[in-house]
């Protein structure tokens, strides 16, 4: 490790040799306890997301494919800030202010208190959040902008590292809480949000199928809350509205009586959600049969094909299997499994699974089902919705009111009992 003033000095000159201003550390038992400051906004599914509102001092990565609805949201939430007595500076390196005002104005939220900056170089940025004495600076987007240090032009991974750490320190020193706004395409390409992540405390990247309206917001990191937290947003001509039952969105669009559906409950965070697995298999053309995953891993679908043919004897070795979570959902959870399996088995046989049955367990590769985690959470959420008869690890299964329990071992149980 290299010392400022080295030990040139000696045992007892490189104390002195030490010209460093001391900020003294604390015990930290008698540094105050008080639990941090945040911010509400009111938009409810924001908060959630951010663990209970925005913390002032920190640094937000707000990323997201273009048109998704980065701009909207934050000026919804810097009119919801305004309006609950916050100064507020929304700094756009893409719209000048009078784009901004129109788009203020389409969305009613009453953002016209908000204050905005049509700019690129970062260091103006700054100075205007100084001049307003703002607490909140949104800037859109980092791809932008572009920090006088550098002659490289916005975009750049060195500009964007260096704007990053600018209004890391920014946001430190004059505790301003800072979002920005990183552009993400489908492939990730672009310089942005992956060579921010370390960078700053708290990403969130906001989602979703953009033919469909509604939006997902997640956190991935954060210093201050609770990651994996999922907000759900519907879209409407005025904006962003909080959806207060994701479950019942996600399942609206369910048709009743079809093969190859079954439903299950991931925990999104510390909410329990349903969401609907679809599969279809069905006789392939020529060559390899297809395997299509959409919302999970097309390894894990691999697994599971492998794992049906092999420990329950049902193959699927002709046809071409194509499944998917409900759109923008990724089911990454292997409790999970068993709605993959289930909805498999429903296509394959082309009859549909009980109305109000659920699936929740992981499949070992022995063909085993077991438990999934929290299953009385899920449960009840489940329940809350229609769906009592909870096809489970046979294992896991806890008494639950309200609810018939269908206990499995493995996977020929499945079979079985869809068949059934
Ligand atoms: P925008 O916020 O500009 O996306 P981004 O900043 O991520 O590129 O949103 C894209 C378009 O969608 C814009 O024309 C406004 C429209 N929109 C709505 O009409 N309602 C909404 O709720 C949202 C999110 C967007
Ligand atoms: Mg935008």
């Amino acid at each position: 490790m290299v010392v400022p003033g080295g030990k040139a000095g000696g045992r007892d000159g490189g104390r002195s040799a030490l010209r460093m201003p001391l900020a003294a550390p604390s015990r930290l038992r008698d540094l105050s306890a008080t639990s941090l400051a945040r911010w509400r906004t009111g938009l409810r599914e924001f908060d959630f997301v951010l663990g209970g509102g925005l913390v002032p001092g920190s640094l937000t990565l707000i990323g997201g494919e273009p048109g998704i609805g980065k701009s909207t949201l934050l000026l919804q939430v810097a009119a919801r800030l305004e309006a609950a007595g916050r100064t507020v500076l929304y700094a756009s390196g893409e719209e000048s202010a009078d784009q901004l005002r129109l788009r203020a104005d389409r969305l009613g939220e009453g953002a016209g208190a908000v204050h905005a900056i049509g700019e690129t170089i970062l260091e103006q940025v700054l100075a205007a959040a100084v001049a307003v004495n703002a607490d909140v600076l949104i800037l859109d987007s980092i791809q932008t902008v572009a920090t006088e240090s550098l002659e490289s032009a916005p975009g750049n991974v060195g500009q964007v590292r260096e704007c990053a750490g600018l209004l890391m320190r920014f946001a430190k020193a004059t505790g301003t809480a800072v979002f920005v706004v990183g552009h993400v395409t489908r492939g990730g390409s672009i310089a942005g949000p992956k060579t921010l992540e370390h960078i700053v405390d708290t990403v969130l990247y906001f989602e979703g199928e953009s033919a469909l309206d509604y939006r997902l917001l997640r956190a991935t990191k954060n210093r201050f809350g609770p990651v994996d937290e999922l907000g759900v947003f519907s879209m409407t001509e005025q904006g962003l509205e909080p959806v207060t039952n994701p479950s019942a969105l996600f399942l609206a669009a369910r048709a009743a009586g079809v093969s190859g559906s079954a439903v299950t409950a991931l925990m999104e965070g510390t909410r329990p959600v349903l969401v609907e697995v679809q599969a279809l298999a069905a006789r392939a053309g020529y060559g390899t049969p297809q395997r299509v995953a959409t919302g999970l891993d097309p390894k894990r679908l691999a697994v599971l094909l492998a794992v049906l043919d092999r420990r329950a004897g049902v193959s699927f070795a002709d046809l071409d299997v194509f499944v998917q979570a409900t759109a923008g959902v990724r089911l990454v959870e292997p409790g999970a499994d068993l709605a993959v399996a289930a909805a498999l088995l429903s296509s394959l046989n082309d009859r549909p699974v009980p109305a109000d049955a659920l699936f929740l367990g992981e499949i070992g590769l022995g063909g085993e089902i077991r438990p999934a985690a929290g299953i009385e959470r899920r449960v009840s959420e489940a329940s809350r919705l229609g769906f009592t008869r909870i096809f489970g690890a046979a294992k896991s299964l806890v008494s639950i009111p309200g609810a018939e329990l269908v206990r499995l071992d493995n996977l020929s149980d499945l079979v079985r009992a869809i068949a059934a």
